[in-house]
Parts: structure tokens; C-alpha cells; sequence
């Protein structure tokens, strides 16, 4: 599939339609960039309807890919629709539908883990427990790739409310929101891991971190 059909278009795929493709391709090419083979374990943290999911699950071993993922119904169409049928019996991707950001349900230790326009409607304790979940589920070297809009001081757009703004299992408005790079560094310093911005163009308005342990 390379472009959404119109009927597809009903269904909230993770973001706009006409950059399906483009943001999928994307999730795979960053993690590549920081050293992802087959033997890699990923957690893709609400992975949607597998918009990268598609992308990452062909290269990894078998049971190499989990997702967390708690809109059931998105998560459903994405392995009815999305991605080939085959490659789900082949590779045998792991799921997991809880809201606590709990990364302890698969049992691994995680190589890579990936947050695609998550922290763009996450509040800050919920980046917290993601955080945490790194520090507690990853690999020695393990590296967070997340995705975010950049808060500016002149604007005063750093997201300081209480819970997840936008489409989840729970709401169908639409929203996203703003943090500040240097909320999110002092929050992984906390934890002993490292946040770095990551050198890769800009798809969709919403440049990479890295966070990795210190
Ligand atoms: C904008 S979508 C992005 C989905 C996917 N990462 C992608 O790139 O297509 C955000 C996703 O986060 C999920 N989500 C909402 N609350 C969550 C939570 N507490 N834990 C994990 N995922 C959550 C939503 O259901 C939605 O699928």
C-alpha cells in the first residue's frame, strides 16, 4: 500500500493521510540510523495501525517487534489492513494494549524503542513513565527515538496541562501539543539517560530526539 484509499481515509491512521507513507518510511530510516538489524528488539509505543510498524516488522527476527498500542480497534485495522498477513504469521509481532506506558509486559529488554508522534500529545509525567520504561526495559545501549514539536519561549507553548491531548482510545478530538527541549533533558538527566536532537530532516514538523543512557 503506498497511499491511503478514501475509504482508509474514514479510519484515524496516526496523522495526515498524504504523509502516510512518507512518516511510516521515516520510523525505519531513523532507527537504521542508530544501528537497527534484525536481531534488534523494538517497542514501537502507540504504534497505531502500524504506520511504521509496516516498515520495521519485515526486517526484524520473529517476535522481535512488540507494540504497544491501547485503541484496540486502530491496532486491528492496521494488522487487517495494513500490513501483509504473511509477514504478520511469518514474523509474529507481540502486542499490548495497556495505557500505563508498562513496558515490562514482554518480558524483553529492548534495543530500540520508538515514540512516533507520541510525545506530541503526551503531558509530561506520561513522557516521564516513558522514560522511566527506558530506563527500566532497555537494552545497555538502548536509544529512544521520539518525535516531538519543539515548544518556543516567545510563543510560551511548553505543554504544562494534565493528560494526553488529542485522538486515543479515549477521545476523538484531534490536538497536539508543544514541549521544550529543555524540560526533556532535564527529565532524562533525572533518569541517567542522555537527550540529544537528532540530525535528520524534518518530516511532518517534528524533528527526532534520541535519548540514550548516560
Ligand atoms: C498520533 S498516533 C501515532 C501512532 C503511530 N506511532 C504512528 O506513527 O502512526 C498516537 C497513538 O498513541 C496512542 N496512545 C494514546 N494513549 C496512549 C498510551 N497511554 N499509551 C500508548 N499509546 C497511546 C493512540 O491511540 C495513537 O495510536
Amino acid at each position: 500500500m503506498s497511499q491511503p484509499s478514501s475509504a482508509q481515509e474514514q479510519q484515524f491512521l496516526g496523522g495526515p493521510p498524504e504523509v502516510f507513507e512518507e512518516v511510516g518510511r521515516e520510523q525505519l530510516a531513523a532507527l537504521l540510523q542508530f544501528g537497527l538489524a534484525p536481531s534488534s528488539t523494538v517497542l514501537d509505543i502507540g504504534c497505531g495501525c502500524l504506520r511504521g510498524g509496516r516498515w520495521i516488522i519485515p526486517l526484524l527476527e520473529a517476535g522481535h517487534y512488540c507494540g504497544i498500542e491501547p485503541n484496540a480497534e486502530m491496532l486491528a485495522y492496521g494488522l487487517k489492513s495494513i500490513v501483509d498477513p504473511e509477514i504478520i504469521r511469518i514474523k509474529q509481532p507481540r502486542f499490548d494494549h495497556n495505557d500505563r506506558f508498562d513496558f515490562s509486559v514482554f518480558g524483553t529488554k529492548f534495543t530500540h524503542l520508538i515514540a512516533r508522534s507520541v510525545w506530541t500529545h503526551a503531558d509530561k509525567p506520561q513522557i516521564g513513565a516513558m522514560l522511566d520504561g527506558v530506563a527500566q526495559c532497555g537494552a545497555p545501549h538502548a536509544v529512544l527515538l521520539a518525535s516531538f514539536r519543539p515548544a518556543r519561549w516567545y510563543k510560551r507553548d511548553d505543554y504544562k496541562g494534565v493528560g494526553w491531548v488529542g485522538r486515543s482510545h479515549e477521545s476523538d478530538q484531534s490536538g497536539m501539543i508543544c514541549h521544550s527541549f529543555r524540560w526533556i533533558a532535564g527529565a532524562c538527566a533525572q533518569r541517567g539517560l542522555r537527550a540529544s536532537r537528532v540530525d535528520r530532516p524534518i518530516v511532518n514538523g517534528q524533528p527526532w530526539i534520541a535519548v540514550q543512557r548516560a
